[in-house]
């Protein structure tokens, strides 16, 4: 079996939802169920032994040591993590707290765990950390896409936290020679994608008619990877990287923060349009007829990195992944989920959630 971490969150739900879509292999799923994880997200699998879900931290120490011994993983995927940079700018120490802190225990439980393994089990076992290009820290409009090889540069206590976490992985595998395999990332959108984030919040806010906040002149740059593409080089690096090699994974989509807001209000426009569902403009309580209108420019990010771009020759030239969605297909579907996964959102747009809207964005 496989034991993953964070697999109540955005990326780690989707990874265990395809993972019992396309094996039988049975995943331990260790979540500590934050305001970021949802046992909603995997409904669809209850009643279904092979998933099985542990309520735990990974800072604990004796519950992992536990965890490993009953269940004994041929593999950890590790996607636990303090996840949002407005979040660490507002409260930094519960990153270092899981993402630092907590991978070092999430370590040497595994290191513990492997030491106990022998002959071909020893050397089958994978550690797979899943982390950010935003490690790699910010790009000039015309400097090459982050590569392998770029040195970290981490500007957010988010990023400097999975900065740390990915030096403690690879000193494992220089010290200890423990199988370990690190996945950088760029900026990530789909289903369950938690509305604080850029493109969920965009589609949230449109519905209700509420203004669609971008940072400074929005023309900062992100790579968006559909979810489903990430997962898909996910299961491609744990089953045929090279141990203690780091392979980035992006979507080959750089587009600037304003026309992905312009992006989402057009498929809602065609997909849901606000007259006939008579949507009312929260600020001025009138009728909006596009959801562009309610775009506004809303003060900067503190340290707003200005451009990600992920080389991900890498990956493909090894192990012949490249992503399967465009940006068009990959957010057209992303759209169309929102709309149909209603009740989900009502369900996560709980009093904590705007209790940080409010905070974040005040009135
Ligand atoms: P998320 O915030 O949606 O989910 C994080 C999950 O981890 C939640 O279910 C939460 O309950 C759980 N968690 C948090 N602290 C924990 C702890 N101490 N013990 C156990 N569980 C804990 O995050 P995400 O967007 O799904 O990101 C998953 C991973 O992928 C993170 O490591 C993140 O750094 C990385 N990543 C994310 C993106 C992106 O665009 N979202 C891009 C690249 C890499
Ligand atoms: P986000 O989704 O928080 O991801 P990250 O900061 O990890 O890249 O933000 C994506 C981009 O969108 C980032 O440049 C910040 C910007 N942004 C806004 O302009 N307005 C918002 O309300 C949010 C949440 C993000």
């Amino acid at each position: 079996m496989i034991l993953i971490t964070g697999g109540a969150g955005f990326i780690g739900s989707n990874f265990v939802l395809h993972w019992c879509a396309l094996n039988d292999e049975p995943v331990v799923n260790l979540d500590a169920l934050t305001y970021a994880g949802n046992r909603a997200n995997l409904q669809s699998l209850e009643g279904n032994d092979q998933q099985r879900f542990v309520h735990g931290n990974i800072c604990d120490a004796a519950l992992l040591a536990k965890i490993f011994s009953q269940h004994r993983p041929r593999a950890v995927v590790h996607f636990a993590a303090e996840s949002h940079v407005d979040r660490s700018i507002t409260g930094p120490e519960a990153f270092v707290e899981t993402n630092v802190v907590g991978t070092f225990r999430l370590l040497e439980a595994a290191r513990a765990h492997w030491n106990t393994l022998q002959g071909a089990d020893k050397a089958a076992f994978r550690f797979l950390h899943v982390s950010t290009d935003e490690v790699y820290g910010t790009l000039a409009p015309t400097d090459p896409a982050f590569t392998e090889n770029t040195p970290y540069a981490p500007n957010s206590p988010y990023s400097a936290s999975k900065a740390a976490s990915d030096h403690l992985v690879r000193s494992y595998y220089h010290t200890y020679g423990m199988p370990v395999l690190t996945t950088n990332c760029s900026n990530n959108y789909g289903p369950f994608h938690f509305p604080e984030k850029l493109i969920p919040l965009m589609i949230v806010n449109a519905l209700a008619g509420k203004s669609l906040p971008v940072y400074g002149d929005g023309q900062q740059i992100r790579d968006w990877l559909y979810v489903e593409d990430h997962c898909s080089g996910i299961r491609r690096v744990l089953e045929a990287g090279t141990c203690g090699e780091t392979y980035n994974i992006g979507g080959w989509n750089e587009k600037a923060n304003i026309d992905i807001v312009k992006i989402v209000c057009a498929l809602l426009d065609e997909m849901a349009p606000a007259s006939a569902r008579q949507v009312i403009n929260q600020q001025t309580g009138k009728p909006v007829e596009q959801y562009a209108e309610l775009i506004t420019y809303v003060a900067d990010r503190p340290g707003h990195d200005r451009r990600y771009a992920i080389d991900a020759r890498k990956i493909e030239r090894e192990l012949g992944w490249r992503p399967a969605e465009t940006f068009d297909t990959g957010i057209r579907k992303t759209v169309a989920w929102y709309l149909a996964n209603q009740t989900w959102v009502k369900g996560v747009i709980d009093g904590s959630y705007r209790d940080w809207v409010a905070q974040q964005y005040g009135a």
